[in-house]
């Protein structure tokens, strides 16, 4: 290894760790002044910095703009504030690294951004700490113009002395390069974002100074088992007095004793007690410093291959939180970060994966706060040496280790104290080596309370704790029941099969999706061995870019990178602006605390806290009748607190049990939270289960309770020439009653999702389905009239059809039946498959719908009984509860950053538009209703270059195929495909004249 040049930059090829830097400590609550940086400062960027040995402000004297800190200085929203000067752009690439795999050598075209401020403090202190809560890039720093060390370690705090350094007046300077050995570790799935990306601060150093200090914790017969240790960075001779004290309880504690603790409360997640310790070397007069930190007892223990906390396994639905802003890049400000804990809670989320580095600190003080099981990882990925089918892979490599090593300690050093962390991970995806092995080493030494975590080694030498990402649920269910395939490694097997198993990824929600959730959740509570997992991912990446006056969403590919993967960084539960996207609310429904089911018998309802610890008393069961006018009944079903894991069985309320008299019902009940917390205001409802009643005298599921079309039942029939025109040379419907209708036809296509597009891992030799539907030639049907009678006097028409697919004989024959009742118009239609189907396909169709156009704007108001309102498909839409709804076309759409089908309303029994024209299914249909054409959506590259036609697209759809998670992971579940088949529906088409 290349040593450095004292006083001098780092060389960007070197690959160990930081040079100048202080060892690491925890971010203490101190006592001390201290002086937050940031702010604006003076920016200017440099596609090559020519001599590294200067500091930028000697170097020239270019001009230099204004940029905020922190945040990724590549962002377009600088581009104000720089006055239109280059500060280099977003890249965004999956594994791919954007340069040529060549370690420890970063590209000779390395940009860098230069930062400059002046730093004044009155009445300086003698000694100070510059700290940097991260730098993203490697960094070099000048104070005063005196070279300070250059950082590594893009999300870790790095600390620098300026004893003796601090005048009243102070120039600090900054040179970040995008890329140095460093970014070899550092190639996650994100942008490639540098920049000051958090906290800057000085902090003063009194005479009695604390350099560290470290609190173990634990809980154990219900007591707390205490022990502090505290390392003092003391200027004087004599020694200061130090006092300990658990606040709280107003306990003296001894430095570095085991001390038990009675009357604590224990810490979890559902219960996330915290306690402080204060540490105190005197007052600021005495030259003394107080420090305190948050505490949490608790004790992990894996027991027979089940973690447990507290003596009791603990159950993970949890998410992958990157730190993102559409604005700022990596910097995320406090208030975004809360918001996104917030959410989170608000949709039963409990743990957090840090992927893929140390969070900002203060994301950790609120998961302490505010109660998340915390996977906390290393800043630490080497992906892309898998092109190089891992070869000269940093893992494996000595010249490397002690920088690895260094990136875990840091994380383990500056995060022991917090409670919410309850793993170590020792990275991802960097394949495997013996740098693992060291890095283990070194986090056991300095924390052996917490266990291991890594994905990459699935032999699972250096860790505790077996993992994976996007398994099947087979191979999910196969690991719970401890029957996995074995290891060719005996012990290296029977090892891991005492491991607790977790899914540190899984469920990937990019686009329309995940399918499959339920499934695995069933999994997850069946089996204790399998700890649950972590949907990828919170986020989407998002980027905001101003273009021709509209803010619009960039993903990979916009700033005209070289290499990139596109959209694949759009793949969250919430947009980059934090708005839910449909699949959070599918998994708040999946991720449920409380579980509601309806009894066969129809009195009871049976509800399962789901909970590991805690009871359900701060939760409210609430019940309400409904029908299509709106409550007509409703009360609290007062129960006792149901335990931990435990259930009720609860009689309804008579009222509750049969529907309104003359009135389709729907019973829904709901669980609310009933007092207000940090997270949601009072009666926020976490979870909801609807029944529909039967018994109605007249049952109309198939018919809206009220509006123009129920009298024109009544009153008036019409002929069925009157209600229907079809062209007779093809079949094709060109009006349905008053309403001109376009592009009538048979579809078995959609816009492919992000999960359509790619092949799944659970079908790897068969392609991709919207590939599958590309070779059939689905989206473009041809039609041919086989036959056209009308018969009974004009009241019965059947009409044939042959639907093939350019140069294949792959094809399905339809009969489409019309009559007419009152003024309704009915149509039952089967599609029956003719030709051949390949048949080594699992799937063929991406669903069985009539589609056509009929003229109407995204103002149009759409009402509907069914499912809703959120979308769903086959296998996702948990959230999507029975009732009555209404929406404008407009809200209709769940908007996708890339277009692609979405937005779908499932088993509607009915809809109408501007209560006036609607379809009917006595069976239920699948309702799709957008201004654009499904092949408009799938050209179409960005939501924003959507533009919406004069026309109303609709899709009536007997059967549909389910969405999976295939973009990573596994397909669509057998049980959700739609392979050719024979399929019959049935419609009623109402409201079609004006009366
Ligand atoms: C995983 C990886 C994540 C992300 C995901 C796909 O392999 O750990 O960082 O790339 O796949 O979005």
């Amino acid at each position: 290894m290349t040593v450095e040049k004292a006083g001098q930059p780092l060389e960007l090829s070197n690959p160990g760790p930081s040079t100048g830097v202080l060892e690491p400590r925890a971010r203490l609550s101190t006592s001390a002044r201290q002086l937050q940086l940031n702010g604006s400062w003076q920016f200017r960027w440099v596609e090559k910095v020519l001599d590294p040995n200067l500091s930028p402000s000697a170097r020239s004297a270019e001009r230099w703009g204004v940029i905020a800190v922190p945040a990724s200085y590549v962002m377009p929203a600088h581009d104000e504030s720089l006055q239109g000067a280059a500060h280099g752009n977003p890249s965004y690439t999956n594994v791919k690294f954007p340069f040529p795999i060549d370690p420890p050598f970063p590209p000779e075209l390395n940009p860098a951004g230069e930062y400059l401020r002046t730093v004044s403090w009155e009445n300086p202190p003698k000694r100070a700490l510059l700290r940097f809560e991260g730098i993203e890039g490697a960094a070099d720093i000048w104070w005063n113009g005196k070279f300070l060390g250059s950082t590594r370690g893009s999300r870790l705090p790095s600390e620098f002395e300026l004893n003796g350094l601090i005048e009243e007046s102070n120039q600090l300077e900054v040179r970040v390069y995008q890329f140095s050995a460093a970014s070899y570790l550092e190639d996650q799935d994100e942008w490639w974002a540098p920049g000051i990306i958090r906290d800057v601060l000085l902090i003063e150093r009194p005479d009695f100074a604390i350099r560290d200090v470290q609190v173990v914790a634990g809980f154990k017969g219900e007591k707390g088992q205490l022990r502090v240790s505290v390392e003092l960075d003391s200027l004087a001779d004599t020694e200061p007095t130090l006092e300990i004290t658990l606040v709280e309880k107003d306990l003296p504690v001894h430095q570095d004793a085991q001390m038990e603790v009675t009357g604590v409360e224990p810490w979890n997640q559902e219960a996330p007690n915290l306690y402080t310790i204060r540490v105190s070397t005197g007052t600021a007069e005495q030259g003394g410093e107080t420090v305190e930190v948050r505490v949490g007892f608790r004790t992990i223990e894996i027991i027979d291959g089940v973690f447990t906390v507290n003596g009791k396994p603990i159950s993970l639905r949890g998410v992958n939180l990157h730190e993102h802003h559409p604005k700022w890049g990596r910097h995320v400000p406090k208030a975004v970060m809360q918001k996104d804990l917030a959410l989170m809670k608000q949709h039963n989320v409990n743990a957090i994966r840090t992927a893929h580095y140390p969070p900002h600190p203060d994301m950790l003080d609120l998961a302490d706060e505010w109660g998340f099981w915390v996977i906390d990882e290393c800043d630490f990925e080497t992906h892309g040496f898998e092109y190089a089918s891992w070869r000269a892979n940093p893992t494996d490599d000595p010249d490397w280790e002690e920088a690895i090593v260094d990136r875990m300690k840091r994380m383990v050093i500056r995060d022991r104290n917090h409670p919410s962390v309850i793993m170590w991970s020792l990275g991802n995806e960097a394949g495997v080596g013996q740098n693992l092995a060291a890095m283990a080493k070194a986090a056991r030494s300095l924390d052996n309370t917490r266990p291991l975590h890594y994905e990459g080694d699935q032999e699972c030498k250096d860790v505790d704790v077996w993992s994976q990402m996007y398994p099947a649920h087979e191979s999910v269910e196969a690991i719970g029941q401890r029957i996995e395939p074995a290891l060719a490694d005996q012990e290296l097997d029977a090892r891991r099969r005492q491991m607790p198993y977790v899914l540190c990824e899984y469920a990937h929600a990019m686009g329309t999706g995940p399918g499959g959730l339920t499934e695995y959740q069933e999994l997850f509570d069946k089996y204790p061995r399998i700890m649950g997992g972590f949907i990828w991912e919170w986020l989407e990446h998002g980027i905001d870019l101003i273009q021709d006056g509209q803010v619009t969403t960039a993903y990979g590919g916009d700033f005209g990178e070289l290499v990139h993967d596109a959209n694949f960084v759009i793949d969250g539960l919430v947009s980059s602006a934090r708005e839910p996207r449909a699949q959070l609310k599918d998994l708040a429904a999946v991720f449920t605390p409380v579980i509601i089911q309806f009894e066969a018998n129809g009195t009871q309802v049976r509800l399962k806290n789901r909970r590991d610890f805690e009871d359900s008393a701060d939760l409210e069961t609430r019940w309400s009748i409904e029908t299509g006018t709106g409550v007509m009944a409703s009360g609290v079903l007062a129960h006792e607190p149901i335990l931990a894991q435990g259930f009720a069985l609860l009689d309804l309320p008579q009222a509750a049990r049969e529907p309104i008299e003359n009135a389709d019902s729907i019973l829904k009940i709901e669980i609310a939270q009933k007092h207000e917390s940090a997270w949601a205001e009072a009666d926020w409802v976490l979870a909801t289960e609807t029944k529909k009643l039967s018994g109605s005298t007249k049952p109309s599921w198939g018919r809206p309770a009220s509006g123009l079309s129920e009298n024109a039942t009544s009153e008036t029939a019409w002929s069925l020439r009157d209600l229907l025109s079809v062209d007779e040379s093809t079949g094709r419907v060109l009006r349905l009653g008053s309403n001109p209708i376009l592009n009538w036809g048979l579809d078995l296509w959609r816009a492919p999702t992000d999960n359509d597009l790619r092949v799944s891992t659970n079908e790897p030799k068969e392609p991709a389905v919207a590939k599958r539907w590309e070779l059939l030639g689905l989206a473009n049907p041809f039609s041919r009239l086989i036959s056209l009678n009308w018969s009974h006097n004009d009241s019965e028409l059947e009409v044939v059809t042959r639907v093939g697919f350019a140069s294949v004989d792959s094809s399905v024959e339809c009969i489409w039946k019309w009559s007419g009742q009152g003024s309704d118009l009915l149509l039952n239609l089967t599609v029956t498959p003719s030709g051949s189907w390949p048949i080594e396909w699992s799937s063929h169709w991406a669903r069985v719908a009539i589609s056509f156009e009929i003229s109407g704007s995204e103002q149009d108001e759409i009402s509907w009984f069914g499912r809703g309102p959120s979308p769903a498909y086959p296998d996702n839409g948990q959230a999507a509860n029975w009732g009555w709804f209404g929406k404008q076309v407009a809200d209709l759409q769940e908007r996708t950053v890339r277009p692609q089908e979405s937005g779908r309303r499932a088993e509607v029994s009915w809809f109408q538009k501007n209560h006036a024209f609607g379809v009917a299914s006595p069976l239920g249909m699948g309702v799709t209703i957008r201004p654009w054409s499904p092949k408009v959506v799938a050209a179409t590259s960005h939501d924003h270059l959507l533009q919406s036609d004069q026309n109303l697209h609709v899709a009536l759809e007997i059967a549909c195929s389910g969405v999976g998670t295939a973009a990573c992971g596994p397909g669509v579940l057998k049980e959700y495909r739609l392979p050719a088949q024979v399929v019959t529906g049935q419609f009623a088409f109402f409201g079609l004249k004006e009366i």
